[in-house]
């Protein structure tokens, strides 16, 4: 594809080599934000576009894959990644930086700034590690079902809570903002985790805890909200639309 600054952020990450990349070098929210596009992104966050292009030029002569063959992967497939990767990451993310946070505001007691940083941590686990439950335990295998029931045209479609899974959809993207705002603001605060020679190791160590899951947090996003949760949507769709009249049904 070719990148323009109009390109949106979402189709230069599943369509170009080293286009993860890119985004990662410039801090560039490339899950909530996806449907952005690379002027306005760059423009929030103080870039000149032409770098953003120039980056995304250099890592694609490097080449490598794109995420667009996930959007052919069987999707049970992709959402088990999730599940045995990222939501794996995740926990135990969140154990080590609770603990690397104990350990910081031990060192540094009247620290500010690790004091808003572990609040901030807190609030970041008390949203995500329930979403992690919710999707595992509700929406996940109401998309396996759909998968089974598309391989199986005029099987009956699975019986559902919501009306449309856009319902439930919905509230995850909203904790995927959430959890991003929360990113975004402790990014703020430690200007990008910044450190210098004064910086005690255990702060040290929670920022390098913190970016690295960052990065892990915002591809896990990435790949729900743009891959799995788009394809899952049109599944729906197909999955109703094929279903037997009388098991059809809006709970
Ligand atoms: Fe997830
Ligand atoms: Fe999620």
């Amino acid at each position: 594809m070719e990148v323009t600054a109009e390109s949106l952020v979402r189709d230069v990450v599943l369509n170009v080599p080293g286009g993860v990349a890119a985004m990662e070098k410039h801090h560039i929210d490339y899950c909530c934000g996806g449907a952005k596009s690379l002027r306005q992104v760059a423009t929030e966050l103080g870039l000149r576009v032409e770098w953003v292009l120039d980056t995304i030029a250099k890592e694609r002569e490097g080449g490598g894959a794109t995420d667009a063959e996930l959007l052919d992967v069987p999707l049970q497939q992709v959402v088990a990644s999730l599940v045995d990767g990222h939501h794996v990451t995740s926990r135990t993310a969140a154990e080590r930086i609770r603990s690397l946070a104990a350990d910081a505001a031990n060192e540094a007691p009247h620290d500010p700034t690790i004091t808003e940083l572990r609040a901030r941590a807190e609030k970041l686990f008390a949203s995500l590690l329930p979403h992690l439950v919710h999707e595992e335990k509700n929406l996940f295998p109401y998309v396996r079902s759909l998968a089974r029931a598309a391989e199986q045209p005029g099987s009956p479609a699975p019986v559902a809570l919501f009306s449309s899974i856009r319902d439930v959809l919905h509230d995850m993207e909203e904790e995927h903002e959430a959890c991003d705002l929360e990113m975004q603001a402790m990014r703020e605060l430690t200007k990008g985790y910044a450190t210098n020679d004064a910086t005690p190791p255990s702060v040290r160590a929670l920022y390098e805890a913190l970016d690295a899951h960052e990065k892990d947090l915002i591809r896990h996003m990435h790949l729900e909200g743009n891959v799995v949760f788009p394809r899952a949507e049109r599944l729906e769709v197909k999955v109703r639309s094929q279903a037997p009249k009388s098991s059809r049904r809006a709970m």
